[in-house]
């Protein structure tokens, strides 16, 4: 696992952008996944700069999101569908058809989440994925306890997420208890992985997650299975991390292009 501690939000969003110019422009048509929630704003703010300023190109590329709060329509102010279109896709030229969120309002979630997962594989499976990191230790919405082999599906969010996700909603009980989410080994199989971290809150789980054993209790921590992730944290996230010095040390060679 690559570790690239920034001083600053705005350090680290740039730099996980840096990943995703660096696929775009050897794989114009790649497939990226995406995740919501505070984490990647900046990363995509910095992506909708690229577009604007640079010409990033996303005419060619499919993406695909983690997942979706179950009952919520496309159109609901908390939907993530409706955070990716105002965070991302409306401000790139990301043709929408090649736009794919979880439906919250699927009735048939298990038909639905194997139709999910087939539009993947369809789509040649993933080339990025983008993650943040509950802080519980979740991945997607891959709560404590999840299989490390789950697949899109159905899932029960815990009491940390809906305490977690409710600063977003008018009241804690008007988060929806039950989200659709890719599995666990739904992103193990992307090529390549990409984490964004902020803030103290996120400390104990992305050490657990990045130093600690591989346990269904931190998913995240099954990303040490994949062989290319990139975590990119800033200090706070990263202050309980045992092996700092050494990821600086490392970062700091390649840089020199030792
Ligand atoms: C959202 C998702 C979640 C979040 C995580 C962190 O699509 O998959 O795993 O990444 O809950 O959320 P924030 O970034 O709001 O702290």
């Amino acid at each position: 696992m690559d570790v690239v501690i920034s001083k600053t939000y705005e350090e680290l969003s740039k730099a996980a952008a840096q990943l995703v110019v660096d696929l775009l422009n050897h794989k114009p048509n790649a497939v990226l996944g995406f995740a919501t929630g505070s984490s990647p704003v900046g990363l995509y703010k910095e992506l909708i700069r690229l577009h604007k300023k640079e010409g990033l190109d996303f005419s060619k590329v499919t993406t695909f999101n983690l997942d979706e709060y179950v009952g919520l329509p496309a159109d609901h102010p908390q939907s993530y569908r409706r955070f990716m279109n105002e965070n991302l896709f409306n401000h790139i030229n990301v043709p929408t058809q090649n736009t794919h969120v979880p439906s919250g309002t699927a009735t048939n979630h298990k038909a639905f989440c194997e139709w999910y997962e087939k539009q993947i594989r369809d789509a040649g499976g993933i080339d990025l994925q983008v993650l943040g990191i509950g802080s519980d230790g979740h991945i997607a919405f891959n709560e404590p306890g999840s299989s490390l082999g789950s697949r899109t599906r159905m899932v029960t969010l815990t009491e940390q997420t809906l305490d977690d996700n409710a600063r977003f909603f008018k009241k804690k009980s008007d988060v929806p208890r039950h989200a659709i989410s890719m599995g666990v080994g739904t992103i193990l199989e992307a090529r390549q992985c990409l984490m964004v971290a902020n803030g103290k809150n996120k400390a104990p789980a992305l050490a657990a997650a990045i130093e600690g054993p591989i346990t269904s209790m931190i998913t995240a921590s099954a990303l040490q299975l994949h062989p290319a992730v990139t975590v990119f944290t800033d200090a706070d996230a990263a202050s309980q991390l045992k092996m700092r010095e050494y990821y600086d040390w490392i970062r700091k060679q390649a840089q020199a292009g030792n």
